[in-house]
């Protein structure tokens, strides 16, 4: 039988969901959106999280449920709101979806599970080295696996550089706000990739996120040692690693929780 599990990416405008099997690493059912409410704190959020769980509840059965949101998780409770409502900062988070649901979950921040995803079936695969995978949204969220292990929250979106928060200058939603063309992006993306590879010399770059669809406009220009390629699970990815992670966290229980 295959192993099933349930994926919840927890986003800006929408809160998607899909039952994910595991051995395919794809969707075993059809996603399911719910726009996210207006006021999108802890408990609007978790009262629709509970309308996609009831959703694949027959199917799901007593499976692991995965959840990302944009925010540092530590241990369950987030610890930022970079680009979420401001009362997710120092929350007991994954507590409040399981007093919703009235089971466990796993939360995990949005960047690590679409990283995770990418390793485990995607564009880095089986990659034996040190992957960084980025991706270029609204903000930049950030994974670092070493040899399959992931380095959970790391925020390389907000590394400071030329005075500047990075996702500030670099994020995908910056270029469509201040209206840059390819060749005006493309250096912030240099300036970006050449900093993080200076400080962590990866083995490989994965960058997903949207912008990803279109990397044959920027990935060639970009002059770095390190292979970049982009993601292949594109808006997947984030349900993919979300389900995986809740099945991980099942098999190695968080010690510090
Ligand atoms: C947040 C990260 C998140 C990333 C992508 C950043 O602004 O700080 O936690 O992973 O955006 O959503």
């Amino acid at each position: 039988m295959a192993r099933i599990a349930l994926g919840i990416d927890i986003g800006g405008s929408g809160i998607k969901g899909a039952l994910v099997d595991l051995d395919a690493g794809d969707f075993a059912t059809e996603r399911l959106r719910i726009e996210t409410p207006q006021e999108s704190t802890p408990a609007n959020v978790a009262a629709v999280v509970d309308q996609i769980v009831d959703n694949f509840a027959d199917q799901l059965g007593d499976g692991p449920i995965g959840l990302t949101i944009p925010a540092i998780v530590q241990h369950g409770v987030t610890l930022s709101a970079a680009n979420i409502h401001p009362s997710w900062v120092n929350c007991p988070a994954e507590k409040i979806f399981e007093d919703a649901l009235g089971r466990d979950v796993v939360l995990v921040n949005d960047a690590d599970a679409a990283g995770v995803a990418e390793v485990q079936y995607g564009a880095a695969k089986g990659h034996p080295g040190l992957v960084i995978v980025t991706t270029l949204g609204t903000g930049i969220g950030s994974a670092i696996i070493y040899r399959g292990v992931l380095v959970p929250n790391s925020e390389l979106g907000h590394l400071e550089i030329d005075g500047h928060d990075a996702e500030k200058r670099a994020a995908a939603s910056i270029r469509t706000k201040e209206g840059l063309s390819w060749s005006e992006y493309v250096p912030r993306l240099q300036r970006y990739y050449e900093t993080v590879e200076f400080l962590f010399s990866p083995d490989l770059f994965v960058v997903g996120g949207g912008v990803s669809k279109k990397a044959d406009k920027f990935l060639p220009q970009l002059k770095l040692r390190t292979p970049i390629v982009a993601a292949q699970l594109q808006n997947r990815a984030g349900i993919i690693g979300a389900a995986w992670l809740a099945v991980d966290k099942g098999e190695n229980p968080d010690q510090l929780r």
